[in-house]
């Protein structure tokens, strides 16, 4: 797959601006939207996406999976965070890199990189998607609300060339999205995504947003939704926001 990086040195958010450019028809599959400054940087929600000036990755890759039913979008939030995993684990050795369901990348308890999806479906496909990719790279002090952020550099002795990274990224989603196009190979998606999770198959306590209770993932489903085993063994499944994280 080929990319194309367009850099913008300031932006609102490459998420915003690349919206923009795919309503007026200007951007196109593999088109790579990089910044070194976003005023608004969107997060999950309502959430800010903090990120000091030039420190980070920033950037949002339009993709054009037409190949991927609407129902089975969630494939494309597997290739992405498994591509993040597989890039931090070569930057950070020594210690666990998880993906926290749906899409947040964590090392040990902290999270080090963030994805904001925005899908646009036609019919029965995706007929555009933007994949909106933060990494903490280089910044050593964060000011945000955000509960337990983490950076590469706390975990390496030398800043990140952040150029290297972003090719090297390109490659792993480039890859993980070409061989999905060509062996539509859910289940493996699936299988390396789930035993990659945060908590995967460990007790541990969560919410519901009234109750705290202890259960243990076990699976997704094809939506994406995530299983849960309770301590009576009835299983259970969640939806995003329907599950929060209890530490
Ligand atoms: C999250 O974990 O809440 C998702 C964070 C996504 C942040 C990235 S930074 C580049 C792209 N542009 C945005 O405005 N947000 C995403």
């Amino acid at each position: 797959m080929q990319f194309n990086i367009i850099n913008i040195p300031k932006l609102k958010s490459t998420n915003s601006y690349a919206q923009e450019l795919i309503e007026s028809g200007d951007l196109h599959e593999g088109d790579v939207i990089s910044t070194q400054y976003q005023k608004n940087g969107r997060g999950q929600g309502d959430n800010f996406w903090e990120s000091e000036h030039g420190s980070n990755l920033l950037v949002s890759i339009i993709l054009e999976p037409s190949m991927v039913p609407a129902q089975r979008q969630f494939v494309l939030t597997q290739i992405v965070s498994l591509a993040l995993v597989d890039l931090i684990k070569e930057y950070i050795l020594t210690e666990e890199v998880k993906i926290k369901w749906p899409n947040d990348i964590y090392v040990n308890k902290n999270k080090i990189a963030g994805i904001l999806f925005q899908n646009f479906v036609k019919g029965n496909h995706i007929e555009f998607s933007i994949a909106g990719i933060g990494i903490n790279v280089n910044q050593k002090k964060y000011y945000s609300e955000v509960p337990n952020p983490i950076s590469i550099i706390h975990h390496s002795n030398s800043p990140t060339n952040l150029k290297v990274l972003l090719d090297k990224l390109l490659d792993k989603i480039g890859f993980n999205y070409e061989t999905y196009r060509l062996k539509e190979n859910f289940e493996e998606l699936k299988s390396k995504y789930v035993i990659n999770l945060y908590r995967y198959n460990e007790w541990a306590t969560y919410s519901d947003g009234n109750n705290p209770f202890q259960g243990k993932i076990f699976d997704i489903d094809e939506f994406g939704r995530l299983e849960v085993m309770m301590k009576s063994g009835e299983e259970k499944k969640f939806m995003f926001k329907e599950i929060e994280f209890v530490e």
